[in-house]
């Protein structure tokens, strides 16, 4: 099978294609034709090396969409079957072919092309465990949700509407048109000095909950709008805040995207709540390129690497 993989860490220039041998299912797997893959900052991250826990040489891609090839035992899915599926923690998903664990795949939702079911994995997955799962985010709350024109972002201020709760979006001031389209009630951006305040104008008090997507200063100034007592979910988890101020009960997670999560993606996305948002699709033969743009840090939603191009 065709791969693009990495035998060095020294950035996004040691990813090379390759040829590898074709893998084959155990028991709780199946063998994915991979037809889209999701490219995002963890696969920045671990071909920089600024991320561990891959042994080289590795293959990254971490969420997919695609065709089930094979299975092995104890599965309910079938040969043909259109699915997607989160690779973490092994990657392996810049390839033509991929293993999937049954715990965390789920049928592809209807209407959907590859590429955006593969953009929706993580992106969905996280948002949707921050803000549902753990933010417990209710309806009628506001929440401000930071890196809101990113990946994450993007699914979270649809997921904000979708449980009837007040999306306020933090961005860069070409993404707000963007924002408001996705459902933000405000957007703020963290380029003014005083965007914490203007928060506090647009909702006295401050926020119910926040979901920070960027941390560093942009995360620690986010904290400073939110409402006394109120609740704080980081996903960026180097430096996220151990302890806070004023009573507010703050956590950092590691996304578990499972079967269950992207189920209830799939009956947003079927509701029409939840669109995906891809910004470009290339094929795998540009893979750096996909790299570089993500490593630019201002994607807006999910860029993705088409496989079978
Ligand atoms: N804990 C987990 O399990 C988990 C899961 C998924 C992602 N993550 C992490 O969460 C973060 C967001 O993920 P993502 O996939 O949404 O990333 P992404 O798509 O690359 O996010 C891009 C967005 O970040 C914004 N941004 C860049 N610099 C910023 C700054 N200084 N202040 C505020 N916003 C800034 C940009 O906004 P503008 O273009 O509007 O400026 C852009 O829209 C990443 O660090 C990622 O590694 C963690």
């Amino acid at each position: 099978m065709r791969v693009a993989h990495v035998r060095q860490l020294s950035g996004i220039d040691s990813v090379e294609l390759a040829e590898r041998p074709d893998p084959t299912p155990g028991p709780g797997q199946a063998l994915v034709g991979v037809e889209a893959a999701g490219v995002g900052p963890w696969d920045v991250g671990f071909v920089s090396g600024a991320a561990s826990g891959l042994a080289l040489p590795f293959v990254p891609g971490f969420e997919v969409a695609g065709v089930v090839q094979a299975v092995g035992d104890g599965l309910d899915v079938r040969p043909g079957d259109h699915v997607y599926t989160s690779l973490w923690p092994g990657g392996g998903g810049f390839a033509e072919l991929a293993l999937a664990s049954a715990d965390r795949m789920a049928p592809m939702p209807d209407r959907v092309s590859f590429p955006e079911a593969a953009s929706l994995v993580i992106a969905g997955g996280t948002a949707y465990e921050g803000l549902v799962d753990r933010g417990r985010l209710r309806s009628g709350e506001t929440v401000l949700i930071t890196a809101a024109a990113g990946g994450v972002g993007s699914a979270a201020v649809q997921i904000a509407v979708a449980v009837g709760a007040r999306p306020l979006a933090v961005a860069s001031p070409n993404n707000h048109d963007y924002l408001r389209d996705l459902g933000a009630l405000e957007v703020f951006d963290y380029h003014a000095d005083d965007w914490p305040e203007q928060v506090r104008t647009a909702v006295p008090g401050g926020a119910d909950v926040l979901l920070d997507g960027a941390g560093g200063q942009t995360g620690n100034q986010a904290v400073t709008a939110v409402r006394d007592g109120g609740r704080a979910v980081f996903i960026v988890l180097a430096g996220a805040p151990a302890r806070l101020e004023r009573g507010i009960v703050g956590e950092s997670f590691a996304a578990q995207v499972n079967r269950q999560r992207l189920e209830s993606l799939n009956r947003l996305v079927d509701a029409g709540a939840l669109r995906a948002q891809v910004e470009a699709v290339l094929p795998l033969g540009e893979v750096r390129a996909a790299l570089a743009r993500v490593a630019g840090g201002h994607t807006r939603g999910k860029m993705v690497l088409e496989i079978t191009k």
